[in-house]
């Protein structure tokens, strides 16, 4: 498969770290230097399901494809204001297509695992052109009181579409289960019967054992992918990866040996988006030239889990 067109929409209300200072015990001071934010994007009026069909329409634009010539349509979501139906079938219905869709919640590895899924169905023979929508919005699964959390993500949505080609090299995923770290809890409907004791707990973060895992598992995958594809980490023209934090960005790329321009990033205006960072980077990066057709990219991404995975592909 290769991937022909990306699409991607952020909310429009802007939130900078000396806004979040004004009823939040921190500081730009604070959030810069250690993450890599300037501002977030964070949705207020916008609905999520509206934003993945726009991406989605972009990207299908970008492609040149009608939403008919869809044969599957997976979207990666956390969380949104549905419990069901599926965000992929909102989506299916907004762009029109009436091919069958799902969704996963791998957390912020959503694009790469929806891309090894992809992948499954092109090996089966059973598709041709597949959309993958990736559609977060974290600001409403943390406390904003909670300025260990809620400082460090940002609402958006990317999109790509993929057809029948030779491009990707290797994917690799990996879990490794760690569920005290990084979690949200919410409370089910009552029933007569439940006598135990539930509560919501918003998204919780061990923030340095994340940070540790991180930079293990991606330069693990990738490293793993360049090895299995007997290519060297120079071989690769642009790394994108999760857009979580520039120190882990940081990490992985001093662990590869590579120069700092082979790193596109926006953590610095989008904070962490969740499993539409991978993709709004890739299509920024597709957009404003950055990467380019013929290009050898890495992906790379890791979440809550604690999962990973790894892509490379031409593009
Ligand atoms: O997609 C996966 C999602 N998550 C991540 O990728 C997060 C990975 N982890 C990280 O990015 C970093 O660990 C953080 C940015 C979350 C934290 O950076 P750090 O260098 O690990 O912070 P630290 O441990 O050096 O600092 C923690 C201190 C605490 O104070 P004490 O206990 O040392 O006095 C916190 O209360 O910083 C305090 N703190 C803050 N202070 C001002 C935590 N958040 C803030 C804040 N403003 N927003």
């Amino acid at each position: 498969m290769k991937i022909i067109g990306t699409g991607s929409v952020i909310p429009k209300k802007i939130v900078t770290n000396d806004m979040l200072s004004e009823f939040l015990d921190t500081s730009d001071a604070w959030i810069y230097p250690r993450t890599g934010i300037k501002y977030r994007h964070v949705i207020s009026d916008e609905k999520l399901e509206d934003m993945a069909i726009e991406a989605a329409r972009k990207a299908l634009d970008d492609a040149g494809m009608k939403a008919e010539e869809l044969d599957f349509i997976i979207c990666s979501n956390v969380v949104n204001e549905y419990v069901t139906p599926s965000l992929s079938c909102i989506i299916q219905g907004g762009i029109g297509a009436t091919c069958p869709c799902i969704d996963i919640n791998c957390a912020c590895a959503g694009f790469i695992y929806a891309l090894d899924l992809a992948e499954a169905q092109y090996k089966a023979g059973r598709v041709k052109n597949v959309l993958i929508v990736c559609a977060e919005e974290p600001t409403r699964m943390t406390s904003w009181k909670d300025r260990n959390v809620c400082v460090l993500f940002g609402d958006g949505a990317g999109a790509a579409v993929l057809t029948e080609g030779d491009n990707i090299k290797g994917i690799k995923l990996s879990a490794a289960s760690a569920t005290d770290k990084l979690y949200q809890i919410r409370t089910l409907e009552p029933t007569p019967y439940i006598t135990k004791e539930e509560q919501n707990i918003s998204l919780q973060l061990k923030g340095q054992d994340v940070f540790k895992f991180a930079v293990k598992a991606s330069s693990g995958d990738i490293k793993y992918l360049l090895d299995q594809l007997h290519m060297k980490a120079e071989d690769v023209d642009k790394y994108l990866l999760h857009q979580a934090n520039i120190r882990i960005i940081h990490a992985i790329r001093d662990y590869l040996e590579q120069p700092d321009e082979k790193f596109p990033t926006n953590v610095e205006n989008h904070g962490n988006s969740s499993s539409a960072s991978c993709p709004i980077l890739l299509d920024e990066c597709r957009r404003n030239g950055t990467v380019k057709k013929g290009d050898i990219l890495a992906l790379s991404a890791f979440g809550a889990g604690f999962i990973s995975g790894a892509a490379i592909m031409e593009l």
